[in-house]
């Protein structure tokens, strides 16, 4: 009837059975008249729970949600299905729920029973009701946000794993006189000004639009809110591209109480969040706040550190951060009189510790921070680094009391290699990679570590823009001969190993097993069933979304053995 050219979705009339009492249709009638009106994805007659429920309600009632979902399976036919993740606040149901419904023959996964946690400024509630639900579903299904319309949440819902949103609420607050913006909603009886650039708004003043006709008024707002919707989702799949989601999130949030409280909350899941965290981006990452901290990387590089950092020397002078990266360039002089009296330089960052070996790495060097800590910064990273020192080191002092008379001599170009090579690689691989003679390749015009080779062998390449490896062939050889699988590894069929060492790109389908410690853009050793090497690349999902996408690239192939001399 519309003529819309587009994927069109349609609702089952849960919320609004829900809402306005009861609509006495059945699931298999709604499914039927979904499929009838040529609906491209269709949506199954779920039942609604209400955050206040009871966790038995609950749990009751999500057995008939299932139930008849698995219905609407049996008799989908060409139609699409969304089958909904229902739970109420209950993480345990939710993830259960979400875990079954994966399980299905479902072609999107709409987390529902959320517009009462929205409309209440629940934030805090609906991030443990995302990430719960967003655990137990299939990563290889998109999934859809019922009822996610305010344009200030759609940041933080994107980051958490949302791909889709509906809602009415731009004509529903528009009846109301009610203007969505980024920074919240507005009654158009309380605002001193329009002062919106819009196209709906543009050439209208406050006074004009006070002034007219309810129906004329309702419209020109609600497409307000509309224009408010469409502009952020476009900024968020700007973001999105650019990799730097987490800063518009945490811009975001600071548009209400409510919404930092969900930030701050998403932190506590950080250990799902850090799966999907990219090893590396191209461009700096940005602090915005404190909150900041409560980003993946962060606890990624402590952890990292922790485990597989062995420092050269033990003594270790401690040095403080003062804006200028990286600090072994900004602070050159007194980095080397420290090492000519034994000692290794670390850095109290906002990271936390960072050894002047590893100043180069993906984000200590590509992190841009305020001038002015702030106070639970300054903290956190001077509790790392205590916890750093003294479990890595003897002995330590301030970096004003090194004596200059120092002879000690040092490599730092080779401490510099192994470092970064056990920070990325781990202990066991690294020491497979340096052995025997070795010699490192140093560019002339920049003074950096280009590649690092092993009795004759080219084994690693260090990138300059992240101050990490790529792996070569013969590096990948000696990994495999010295650590079992899975470790590195994304094992690929017999069929697609020929293509794949030719240097073609590995796809999801001709997976058969990699590594789950992998994170994406993480180098990566791409083997044949006989736990042969035939290429490396970039890992560009994570092993979960691997394993269930049934297309897409899972690795980047950047040279296969077919190519290599
Ligand atoms: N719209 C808003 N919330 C929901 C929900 O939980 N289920 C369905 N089907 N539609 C919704
Ligand atoms: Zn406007």
């Amino acid at each position: 009837m519309l003529d819309f050219p587009g994927i069109i979705m349609t609702d089952s009339g849960t919320f609004q059975s829900h809402m306005y009492g009861e609509v006495s249709v059945t699931n298999e009638q709604m499914i039927e008249f979904q499929k009838s009106i040529g609906t491209d994805i269709g949506t199954v007659l779920d039942i609604f729970t209400e955050p206040y429920w009871t966790k038995e309600q609950t749990a009751q009632s999500i057995e008939v949600t299932l139930e008849r979902t698995k219905e609407a399976c049996d008799m989908k036919g060409d139609m699409m299905i969304n089958g909904v993740a229902q739970g109420s606040v209950y993480q345990d149901l939710r993830e259960d729920c979400a875990r079954r419904m994966a399980d299905m023959d479902v072609d999107v996964h709409p987390i529902g029973g959320v517009v009462p946690l929205m409309e209440q400024y629940r934030y805090l509630e609906l991030v443990d009701v995302v990430i719960s639900s967003k655990k137990g579903l299939n990563p290889g299904r998109p999934v859809h946000l019922f009822g996610a319309g305010h344009p200030m949440v759609l940041a933080l819902a994107v980051l958490m794993g949302c791909d889709l949103f509906d809602s009415a609420s731009y004509a529903k607050f528009a009846r109301d006189d009610r203007m969505m913006f980024i920074d919240g909603t507005y009654r158009l009886q309380d605002m001193q000004s329009l002062d919106c650039s819009c196209p709906a708004c543009r050439s209208h003043t406050i006074e004009a639009l006070r002034k007219m006709e309810r129906n004329d008024r309702m419209k020109i707002i609600a497409r307000h809110n509309l224009y408010q919707i469409k502009d952020e989702l476009a900024l968020v799949k700007r973001y999105v591209r650019e990799g730097r989601l987490w800063e518009l999130a945490e811009m975001r949030c600071r548009a209400h109480p409510a919404m930092l409280d969900a930030l701050r909350r998403l932190e506590e899941h950080q250990s799902f969040m850090e799966r999907y965290d990219p090893i590396s981006r191209d461009g700096a990452m940005f602090y915005t706040g404190a909150e900041t901290r409560g980003r993946p990387v962060f606890e990624r590089y402590i952890s990292r550190l922790m485990d597989r950092y062995i420092p050269a020397t033990e003594k270790a002078a401690l040095f403080y951060d003062e804006g200028n990266k990286p600090y072994s360039k900004a602070m050159a002089g007194d980095f080397a009189k420290a090492r000519r009296a034994g000692y290794t330089p670390v850095v109290i960052s906002p990271f936390g510790p960072v050894p002047a070996e590893l100043d180069e790495v993906y984000p200590i060097a590509q992190s841009v921070f305020p001038k002015m800590e702030d106070v639970d910064t300054m903290l956190d990273s001077e509790s790392s680094t205590a916890r750093f020192i003294q479990c890595k080191f003897k002995e330590t002092v301030n970096c004003k009391e090194v004596t200059d008379d120092g002879t000690e001599e040092y490599d730092a170009d080779m401490i510099r290699a192994k470092a970064v090579s056990r920070y990325q690689f781990g202990i066991d691989a690294t020491n497979a990679l340096f052995r025997g003679n070795m010699e490192l390749v140093i560019s002339r015009k920049t003074g950096k570590i280009r590649n690092v080779i092993s009795d004759g062998e080219h084994v690693l390449s260090m990138r300059a823009g992240d101050g990490l490896y790529t792996l070569k062939k013969s590096g990948a050889d000696r990994i495999v001969s010295a650590v079992p699988a899975p470790f590195m590894r994304v094992m690929v069929t017999d069929d697609a190993a020929p293509c794949v060492s030719e240097g073609r790109n590995v796809f999801c389908p001709f997976v058969i097993e990699c590594d789950g410690e992998l994170r994406p853009m993480e180098e990566v050793m791409v083997t044949n069933i006989k736990d042969e090497v035939v290429a490396t690349g970039r890992m560009i999902l994570t092993a979960d979304e691997i394993r269930s996408f049934k297309r897409g690239v899972a690795v980047k192939v950047r040279s296969g053995t077919g190519d290599e001399a």
